[in-house]
């Protein structure tokens, strides 16, 4: 129930405009709303005018004229009092919308800004509702606040910590339409997969990386999306961590094709072939399960220095679609067990596909991948099949995305709502590049391609000998 006397949220329409507030409340309201500027205009004029009456009227004109000349004539002061003056300006306005669209809450207070940050897109406030008040209460309005700032977009989010506070994005324009910056592992020698993989821009400007342990990733999108160019940024960081054991399965051949020194298997588009290395990798899992078993482990953690295991399959549905109907079959159920169980034993699968169709895809394994990345697709409804249902209806779709502005795609991990980014892209020198540097780190790495899982299985023993004989998780140090 709406306190009596005020106003609930929304609770007056364009048609029951809100009381006038009384003429005292309004003058505070509006000396509030400039109180930088009159404080900054009262410290250059009080001294000027003192020394006017004290000195010389000319004095204190002088002074005023040299404070605005090196205001004016220093750059970091210009740039300082352009960026306080805009933020004022901004904060002001957000206010004046804020209270068009009728979203106070509480004894005509609104949201209050502690925070304004410009990012490439606009800029993000981070707001306290008063109380009485919801951060809900701004995510019903954001198209109405919208119209009213006349931005492109006004994004609404929630600090998952403090219900009264969030970040109001104002996004005025689409810097996703300009190329991501070079990714920032491309100079840098080794890496470690266990550390989150930086993938690309959000349209804040904000860098989103993607921690892919315990994660099995999928990517869809229509052809020339961006998918492959996605993939690779996870290869490159697979590949230049000597301890990570690669298996490429590349249905067009030559999309992998470079990572092939760096990796265990490369298997082209034969399903058969593609068949053999699952096996191989299943048994590798099963083996691994026992090994932990024995340690009185549940997953394999970065402190016992077993090695991760990526699995890439680029143009899943090529697999999916051979011509046999038994190979297929097995493909399709060795990859769904390696999906379902391989997170705990460190294996993790990245798959690309076009549209994951259930008609293409088992919905049995499509479900199973955790984090999906919708590149951009033909339909809503073909987005829903990468992201899952419902996404499109609430505005996170990928058939919006400009066919222009390839690598532009909607990334959903860590639960939440999917991130819009640009990814970073490794054109054909930097794979090249890449590709060299993660062979040779792993043919002169002290630590070069871990066997730990075979030094544990050797080791491993039946449980009645069990805890006598490993009864620590040291086993599993290099
Ligand atoms: N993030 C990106 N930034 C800029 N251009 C990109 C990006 N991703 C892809 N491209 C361009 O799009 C082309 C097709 O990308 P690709 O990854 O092969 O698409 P898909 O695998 O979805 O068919 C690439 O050759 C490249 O020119
Ligand atoms: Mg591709």
């Amino acid at each position: 129930m709406p306190s009596p006397g005020y106003p609930a949220s929304g609770a007056y329409g364009p048609s029951r405009p809100a009381p006038a507030p009384a003429l005292f409340d309004l003058v505070l309201r509006i000396l509030a709303g400039v109180w930088v500027e009159l404080t900054l205009t009262g410290l250059l004029l009080v001294p000027a005018v003192l020394l006017g009456v004290v000195v010389h009227p000319l004095a204190g004109a002088a002074l005023v004229l040299v404070v605005v000349a090196v205001m004016l004539g220093v750059p970091g002061l210009r740039a300082w009092l352009g960026r306080l003056l805009y933020g004022r300006i901004v904060r002001r306005q957000f206010d004046g919308a804020v209270r068009a669209c009728l979203i106070w809450t509480y004894r005509d207070q609104t949201p209050k800004v502690r925070r304004l940050e410009r990012v490439p897109a606009g800029e993000v406030l981070h707001v306290a509702v008063p109380v009485g008040g919801t951060i809900t209460n701004l995510q019903d309005s954001a198209e109405t606040l919208a119209a009213a700032l006349q931005v492109r977009e006004v994004r609404v989010e929630r600090d998952p910590d403090n219900a009264r506070r969030g970040a109001v994005a104002l996004v005025r324009r689409d810097p996703l339409t300009q190329p991501a910056p070079p990714w920032p592992q491309l100079e840098r020698g080794r890496l470690d997969l266990w550390q989150p993989v930086p993938v690309g821009v959000d349209d804040t400007g904000r860098q989103v990386a993607l921690s892919l342990p315990e994660r099995n990733v999928l990517l869809g999108g229509e052809p020339g999306a961006g998918k492959s160019a996605a993939l690779s940024l996870l290869v490159a960081t697979a590949a230049l961590d000597p301890a990570v054991r690669l298996h490429l399965f590349d249905g067009k051949l030559v999309e992998l094709a470079c990572w092939a020194g760096a990796a265990d298997h490369s298997v082209g588009p034969d399903t058969e072939q593609a068949n053999l290395v699952l096996r191989t990798l299943q048994a590798e899992m099963e083996t691994r399960y026992l090994a932990l078993l024995a340690n009185k482990a549940r997953k394999v953690t970065p402190a016992m220095g077993l090695p991760l295991h990526v699995l890439v399959v680029d143009e899943l549905a090529h697999y999916l679609l051979a011509p046999d109907r038994k190979v297929r079959t097995e493909f399709a159920e060795l990859l769904r067990d390696l999906v379902a169980r391989g997170r705990a034993a460190g294996l993790i699968v990245l798959a690309a596909t076009q549209k994951p169709a259930h008609d293409v895809i088992p919905t049995a394994l499509r479900d199973l991948f955790g984090v999906r990345w919708a590149l951009r697709c033909n339909t809503p409804q073909a987005s829903d099949t990468i992201l899952g249902s419902g996404w499109a209806s609430a505005g996170y779709t990928a058939s919006t995305i400009d066919p222009a502005h390839r690598g532009v795609g909607h990334l959903l991990h860590e639960g939440g709502t999917p991130t819009r980014l640009r990814c970073h892209y490794l054109d054909d020198d930097d794979l090249a590049e890449l590709a060299l540097r993660a062979e040779v780190i792993r043919q002169t790495s002290p630590d070069e391609v871990p066997m730990a899982v075979t030094a544990v299985c050797a080791a491993w023993s039946p449980p009645s000998e069990r805890t006598r004989r490993l009864p620590s998780q040291r086993a599993f140090r290099r």
